[in-house]
């Protein structure tokens, strides 16, 4: 058939305007780098990360053979509302910490009421995909409702509102959920007790019934104390190491020691002080697991390229950390992209201190992660 001239050039406008359309959606969102406040809540264009590291296999692949988790914390807005943070999460995590989904006000806002739906979600995706569930939090001083803060509870009052906090969260998911946060962030910076509705309360004690009452709730789970900024040899980590050894000494049921780890280009802790640190809660007989990692590269005057770099270079010293422990269960990551971490929020500045960017394609962190754990 012959083309004329005229139906020529209407192809061609066509498809003209099938190419603009198409770098308008490709459009990626607002980098954290120059603006922090206008988040995109678009879906990224591409929904598969591009995988070009030697073996092609995502992060999950080889932290298995290593026999360890990688995990992300997962929050139930992103999740309920975001196809593609779906499919990232499944690709390359087989753990998973609800960001916040398992805080006390959340499930618990009113006495006696408990609101389970964004935490059995993910629970049951984990399951859909063979991930393992790290429950985050029982016992915190933050998160709490009004009606628990805002009462004058007597020690005996307060002691039976956690226990049957600790209860009827276990018990939902008893056998479901691998391991919980027990006790979190219970140590202040210069390593005292910190004063909070539990300490000032029930007393000291209610670290050791926190841990009875959820080895009696779910016996087959793992209990963890974690807390921050006690990654390294120091002042806090110190007196977490006194506290958790108290506790093992006198047969208190705790498992492990979860390291935060959320950290900065310019402040992470040594890597062999993290080993050391490790080394010793390993030889009191507990596991430790990096818990709730992220690298800030905010403020640091060098080019974006190198401080990514300088980021990625934490990422992998951690996990080599991790690996080369006697007990180190896994690594977990606060969030999966760029557009999920809560510290552009928390700090009201830009930062970037995740594995994927904010259109989820993968960072130098994220090969980092891939060579450390196939070297
Ligand atoms: O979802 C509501 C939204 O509906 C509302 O409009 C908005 C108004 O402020 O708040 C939103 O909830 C916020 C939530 O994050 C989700 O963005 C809460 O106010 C905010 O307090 C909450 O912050 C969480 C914080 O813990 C306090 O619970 C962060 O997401 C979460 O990343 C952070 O996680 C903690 C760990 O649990 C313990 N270790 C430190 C870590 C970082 O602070």
């Amino acid at each position: 058939m012959k083309i004329t001239k005229h139906v020529k050039w209407s192809i061609w406008f066509v498809l003209g305007v099938g190419v603009v359309v198409t770098l308008l959606l490709l459009k990626p969102g607002v980098s954290p780098l120059n603006n922090s406040r206008e988040f995109s809540r678009q879906a990224p264009a591409l929904s598969a990360v591009e995988l070009t590291d030697r073996s092609g296999l995502p992060l999950r692949d080889l932290a298995q053979r290593q026999g360890i988790r990688i995990g992300a914390a997962v929050r139930a807005d992103f999740y309920t509302d975001d196809a593609d943070y779906r499919s990232l999460l499944a690709q390359e995590f087989n753990s998973l910490t609800p960001e916040n989904a398992m805080k006390f006000a959340r499930l618990h806002p009113e006495p006696g009421t408990y609101h389970f739906s964004d935490a059995d979600d993910l629970v049951n995706f984990a399951s859909d995909h063979q991930m393992q569930v790290h429950g985050h939090v029982l016992v915190w001083h933050r998160n709490l409702p009004d009606w628990l803060t805002e009462e004058d509870w007597s020690r005996q009052a307060l002691e039976q509102i956690l226990k049957q906090h600790i209860f009827t969260v276990m018990g939902r998911y008893r056998g479901q959920i691998a391991a919980w946060d027990v006790v979190n962030e219970a140590v202040e910076r210069r390593g005292q007790l910190r004063k909070s509705i539990w300490s000032e309360t029930i007393g000291p004690d209610y670290i050791e019934l926190a841990f009875r009452w959820a080895h009696e709730a779910d016996p087959d789970a793992q209990l963890f104390y974690n807390d921050y900024r006690g990654e390294g040899l120091g002042r806090k980590s110190d007196a977490i190491y006194a506290l958790v050894q108290d506790l093992v000494q006198r047969d208190v049921p705790i498992s492990g020691v979860g390291l935060q780890m959320h950290t900065s280009i310019q402040d992470a802790p040594k890597p062999e002080k993290v080993a050391a640190n490790i080394r010793r809660l390993n030889d009191l007989g507990l596991s430790v697991r990096i818990t709730e990692m992220d690298v800030q590269i905010y403020g640091d005057e060098r080019p974006e390229a190198e401080r990514l770099q300088a980021q990625a270079a934490v990422y992998r010293d951690t996990m080599a950390v991790c690996l080369a422990a006697t007990d180190c269960t896994g690594l977990t990551t606060w969030g999966i992209s760029d557009r999920h971490s809560w510290i552009p929020s928390f700090f009201d500045r830009p930062d970037a201190p995740l594995l994927f960017d904010e259109a989820y394609q993968p960072k130098p962190a994220y090969y980092a992660l891939i060579e450390a754990l196939d070297p």
